[in-house]
């Protein structure tokens, strides 16, 4: 194991590496369209590792550094699961492993745990993927005594995740589709309206999930007084506080998601900034994406190239 001593504005800390640089992946499946569920090989991960946390992982010695957080660990088996949706070049890249396969790092498990606490009720939302990023705390609430209703959403049926895993730490579950293809037609914040006008009693809520999402959810717990966090997602490189990549404004302050979060309070959150940061590499990120999509097309020419030209000597 390599330990790697690290300044820091919040003091020093190390980052330790599992093994020699190379994670196994135990097992890789599809859960839905353009989304993959990993179980990899990271013992010491899987033995730190708190509901809320994450990891940042490069898939090979080229790549970028991405965040993802840790769906559940099994810290007898040594494996920690991801659940990675392919949205540009990087996870396009990750979603394309398979069994067997390997990731050449991941630094882990960072961030603030989720605050575990019996509240009483508390109401997790999960939109599409952020429901795998919900699930650890949806769980550890549920064990810390609370009422669990869950609210999951996704743009059709296929993109409504976990929707079983979330039933097993629920009291209450419901879901919601845009299209109406599955369960109610609409959004997970109609559900959420829905509860607080029928004067459920509320604790917390936790949202994870698209950021006008956790934007909406966040105006109407605000006027209702109801104590709201969010996980926010902003653009990591180090996940260390050094790189100042993830700066969040919350109440007029900087904060530094990967550390100070990436959980907060979602009525200090100032979202406006959020999503004019995370849109700053567009272009760069759509030369990336489509530099890749062509790389991989000229890789299909020539295997089915050399396919053809092997096909033709068997048939000489
Ligand atoms: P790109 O085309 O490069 O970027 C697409 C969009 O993704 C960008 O516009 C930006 O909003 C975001 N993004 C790009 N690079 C980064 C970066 N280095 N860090 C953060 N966001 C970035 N996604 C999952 O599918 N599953 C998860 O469990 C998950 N957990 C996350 C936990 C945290 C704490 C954060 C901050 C993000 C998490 N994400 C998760 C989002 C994931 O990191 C991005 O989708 C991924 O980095 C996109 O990379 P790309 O090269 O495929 O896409
Ligand atoms: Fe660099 Fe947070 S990712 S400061
Ligand atoms: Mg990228």
């Amino acid at each position: 194991m390599r330990h790697s001593p690290l300044l820091q504005g919040h003091g020093t800390i190390h980052l330790e590496f599992d093994g020699a640089n190379v994670f196994k992946i135990i097992h890789a499946q599809f859960i839905a369209p353009g989304i993959k569920r990993f179980i990899l090989e990271a013992p010491r991960i899987a033995r730190k590792q708190r509901p809320g946390q994450f990891v940042i992982l490069r898939v090979n010695e080229t790549g970028e550094r991405i965040p993802l957080t840790i769906e559940r660990s099994d810290p007898g088996k040594g494996t920690v699961n991801l659940v990675v949706q392919s949205i540009g070049k990087t996870t396009h890249l990750l979603n394309s492993l398979e069994t067997g396969d390997s990731i050449m790092d991941i630094v882990g498990p960072l961030g603030k745990p989720s605050e575990i606490a019996n509240f009483g009720t508390v109401v997790v939302m999960g939109g599409g993927v952020g429901t795998a990023m919900a699930y650890p705390t949806a769980a550890a609430m549920k064990r810390a005594g609370n009422r669990v209703i869950t609210i999951l959403g996704g743009r059709n049926k296929d993109l409504v995740l976990l929707e079983q895993e979330m039933r097993e730490v629920s009291d209450t579950v419901f879901v919601t589709t845009d299209d109406g293809s599955y369960a109610d037609k609409g959004l997970v914040t109609d559900k959420l309206r829905q509860l607080i006008e029928n004067g459920t009693r509320i604790d917390l809520v936790l949202a994870v999930g698209p950021i006008p999402m956790m934007r909406a959810v966040a105006e109407m717990t605000r006027k209702e007084r109801i104590r709201t966090i969010v996980s926010l997602n902003p653009i990591m490189i180090d996940g260390t506080g050094m790189c100042g990549g993830c700066r969040v404004l919350v109440e007029g302050k900087s904060e530094f998601a990967c550390v100070d979060g990436p959980e907060f309070d979602a009525h200090r959150v100032d979202f406006a900034v959020l999503v004019q940061r995370n849109s700053m590499y567009r272009d760069a990120e759509k030369r990336s994406m489509e530099q890749y999509q062509r790389e991989l097309e000229e890789k299909k020419t020539t295997a089915k190239t050399q396919a053809e030209m092997a096909c033709a000597l068997e048939g000489k």
